[in-house]
């Protein structure tokens, strides 16, 4: 008995030990961690239950039958992150580069199946050569039933991939599904296809770090959500926003002790808004004020900065924010800008997270790029997302809310629950200036004129009142008590609920 026991722990340690120690020490000289130790930093301690320890590939071909590695290069299931269940795989670098064989995709449904059922997110922590090369289609196919789980999963639990790695070929389009996708810098990279084809093609000479690298994702193409230095911060800050997300899509977003009272009136916020109307002033000063404890979770921090996205907490929830951001491009909707915050406005609605919205926008950004790009066909997600939400919406205008983008940002008429403005709100079709030389065209040789009639439009429109008069603002509020306002809204819409006419599915302008 006793050397059945022994024989059990010796299989375990081999197990454990994945490609052996050589390309363990290569894994750590490149400054990454192995699959298990990033499971280690991940999960709590002592909370990782692992499947399929023993699982082996079933490749014939290319001398396969002769090498066989338990867990066939990915390491599955499930622990607990501050005591909350999450389903885990990490794939294992060291074991053919970790590679999807027809058996590594196997282990990776059957947590994605049980994440599903029981209720609880999915963290792919990805480390690939991509299809393993022996198998041919089994590989591809594969990938193709993890694709679908993706799919299926979608809006149902969370799904967070981590870049640890390389990404490459179609192995990018699992991340691609899923909510939110992390990089680290230097040591991952994604692309559909590598530098070598690219030269081929197209002669470009492009690095893989300048084509797929943490950089590139974060800041260009907008692929990925985030970027960390390195393997131990990207676990410690996935921990971080998995604390901020309900399990599934019928649970609620977990309510963490907090500290910060909510009646807590800010001052400064008096003063946050320029004498000049065209002076631009940091928005995320205003969500840190608001915020439990100034703690806000950026999501898309370096992409788009036109706008901000992320988490933060009131009275201890999970609160989506959405803010335009006057320091860069006056804080204008764009192309970028919409894309990014209808992807975010559509994760909260999936997921129950009520959404704030603070609003400085003066309007959509002019010009042929945007035109030529599809503007109209781009901006409008922003506006289906926030139309469909059914979600508590919470709106602060804090200067401009000009034009189009007024009714885009979470207006009363998208059914806004609470519309708050500041006194410094401007709202209205567009800027004085712009107004005045469309009106009184034919005044335009005569300033002392225009002037006047600029003060005119101004006095009229460059308030809340005319807004707040045809109930389309719910209160003027002074800006200190902000935090007040929003947290008391919030609390009244605990109990919400609205619901869309039963459809297939909508089909919103991709
Ligand atoms: C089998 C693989 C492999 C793969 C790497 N290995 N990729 N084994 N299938 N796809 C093995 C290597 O043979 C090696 O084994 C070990 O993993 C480490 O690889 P190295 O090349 O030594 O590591 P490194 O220099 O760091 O280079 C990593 C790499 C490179 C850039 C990922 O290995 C590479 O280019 N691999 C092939 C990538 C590729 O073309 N994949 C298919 C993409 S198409 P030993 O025994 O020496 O340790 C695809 C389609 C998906 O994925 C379609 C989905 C629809």
């Amino acid at each position: 008995m006793k050397d059945i026991l022994q024989k059990l722990e010796q299989r375990r340690d081999v197990a454990r030990l994945g490609g052996g120690e050589k390309r363990i020490a290569s894994q750590h000289a490149k400054g990454k961690l192995t699959a298990r130790e990033r499971i280690e930093l991940l999960l709590d301690e002592g909370s990782f239950e692992e499947f399929d320890m023993f699982k082996a590939h079933r490749c014939t071909d290319f001398g396969m039958e002769k090498q066989q590695i338990a867990g066939d290069g990915v390491v599955t299931g499930w622990g607990t992150i501050n005591g909350r269940m999450v389903y885990v795989f990490s794939q294992d670098f060291t074991v053919f580069g970790g590679s999807l064989s027809e058996t590594h995709a196997e282990k990776i449904c059957k947590i994605m199946d049980m994440a599903v059922q029981n209720g609880a997110p999915v963290i792919g922590l990805n480390d690939s050569g991509g299809a393993r090369i022996q198998e041919g289609v089994a590989s591809l196919a594969g990938y193709a039933d993890v694709f679908q789980r993706n799919i299926m999963a979608s809006g149902v639990v969370p799904q967070i991939s981590v870049i640890m790695g390389p990404c490459a070929g179609g192995a990018v389009y699992s991340p691609a599904m899923t909510d939110f996708i992390f990089m680290v810098r230097d040591s991952s990279y994604m692309f559909v296809t590598g530098p070598d084809v690219v030269k081929t093609v197209t002669n470009e000479v492009v690095t893989a770090e300048e084509l797929g690298g943490a950089s590139t994702h974060t800041r260009k193409s907008s692929v990925a959500d985030g970027a960390f230095d390195n393997d131990v911060e990207a676990m410690v800050e996935v921990r971080r926003l998995v604390d901020m997300l309900p399990l599934n899509n019928r649970a609620k977003s977990p309510v963490r002790p907090f500290f910060d009272d909510p009646g807590r009136p800010d001052h400064s916020l008096d003063t946050l808004i320029p004498d000049n109307p065209n002076t631009p002033y940091d928005m995320k000063e205003l969500i840190l004020k608001v915020a439990d404890e100034a703690d806000f979770y950026e999501i898309q921090a370096d992409f788009a900065k036109n706008i901000i996205t992320g988490f933060i907490r009131l009275e201890g929830r999970t609160i989506g924010v959405v803010a335009n951001q006057p320091m860069v491009l006056a804080g204008c909707l764009d192309i970028d800008s919409s894309r990014k915050a209808a992807r975010f406005v559509r994760f909260c609605d999936a997921f129950e997270i009520p959404i704030l919205t603070f609003v400085d926008v003066p309007g959509f950004l002019p010009g042929t790029g945007q035109e030529h790009g599809g503007v109209i066909k781009h901006g409008a997600k922003l506006l289906f997302a926030y139309g469909e939400a059914t979600v508590p919406k919470v709106t602060v205008i804090t200067r401009k809310a000009y034009g189009g983008a007024y009714d885009v940002m979470a207006s009363k008429h998208l059914r806004g629950d609470f519309n708050y403005a500041w006194p410094t709100a401007e709202i209205a079709v567009m800027g004085a200036k712009g107004a005045v030389e469309i009106l009184y065209r034919s005044e335009l040789n005569d300033p002392d004129k225009i002037a006047k009639r600029t003060q005119d439009y101004e006095d009229r429109f460059a308030n809340p009142f005319v807004a707040a008069e045809k109930g389309f603002i719910d209160d003027v509020i002074m800006p200190h008590s902000t935090r007040k306002r929003v947290c008391r809204s919030f609390a009244s819409l605990r109990n919400k609920k609205l619901e869309n006419p039963w459809k297939k599915h909508d089909n919103i302008p991709l």
